[in-house]
């Protein structure tokens, strides 16, 4: 089974880079790195472009997921930073995603616009797979009490981040932690019959739980602490066995995704 690894902000490079492509996609050019970690050969793709050039708002999702499907992924894990909601999920600690609650608003949503191709409805109800996370959390266990293996991500439209009555509102609304680029990501992921997982770094307090504002390098400095843990999670999920069932290839509609 292929895997593709998107790796968010601060997550640049895995292993040894063997080689670069660019695949053609109805949507645009993706750039993807073939990487070579645990001796397996996976597919990286660095979700904001190489360089770290393009904002969570006008990332190209559906390119970068179409691409991940015409190269014959089956599996896609994917790192993102965010801000945490839940006292129990401090700075610096791993978390799984469960759920999301989407609070973007400009994105492209689905490869099913209408336009002539078939109206259909997805099955989000479990948006990530339960056996690749399952997976992950065996991979992550050597945190100890710095990974938790649930949770509801928010995501919002940024590039700014949120105001303090936004954080508010979401922790009402049950959400865990807040991110700028996981919907629709793994929307789309699911709408390809892709097997997708989510490993959230926390790298900050939501906006107005504390008394400091949020900086862009408050994220990437906890990013950077947090690299190589988060290169040893991989490693070791990459050097498992992911074997089990799930039904992520059977709810999403792959036979409609052709150039
Ligand atoms: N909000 C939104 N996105 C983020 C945050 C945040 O607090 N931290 C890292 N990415």
């Amino acid at each position: 089974m292929s895997l593709a690894i998107i790796g968010g902000t601060g997550v640049y490079d895995l292993g040894a880079l063997t080689a670069s492509e660019n695949v053609d996609t109805p949507f645009g050019e993706v750039q993807v790195f073939r990487v070579k970690v645990a001796g397996e050969t996976v597919i990286f793709l660095p979700r904001h472009g190489v360089g770290h050039s393009v904002p969570p708002h006008r990332i190209n999702y559906r390119a970068n997921i179409w691409a991940l499907h015409a190269l014959g992924v089956r599996e896609v894990l994917a790192t993102q930073a965010v801000g945490s909601l839940n006292l129990r999920m401090a700075p610096g600690h791993f978390v799984l995603l469960s759920q999301f609650i989407d609070w973007t608003k400009s994105r492209p949503l689905t490869f099913f616009d209408g336009d002539g191709g078939p109206v259909v409805h997805v099955d989000v109800t479990h948006p990530y797979c339960q056996r690749l996370t399952g997976h992950l959390l065996r991979a992550a266990e050597f945190l100890d009490e710095r990974v938790h293996g649930e949770a509801v991500y928010a995501c919002t439209e940024g590039p700014r981040f949120e105001t303090a009555a936004e954080v508010h509102a979401l922790r009402m609304l049950g959400a865990d932690l807040v991110g700028m680029t996981n919907v629709p990501e793994v929307v789309l992921a699911r709408e390809s019959g892709l097997c997708y997982a989510a490993v959230s770094i926390v790298c900050n307090w939501g906006a107005g739980m504390t008394n400091y504002p949020l900086t862009q390098d408050e994220v990437l400095e906890i990013m950077r602490d947090q690299t190589a843990e988060l290169r040893e999670v991989l490693h070791r999920f990459i050097a498992l066995h992911r074997d089990g069932n799930c039904t992520c290839a059977e709810l999403g509609f792959p036979q409609y995704l052709s150039a």
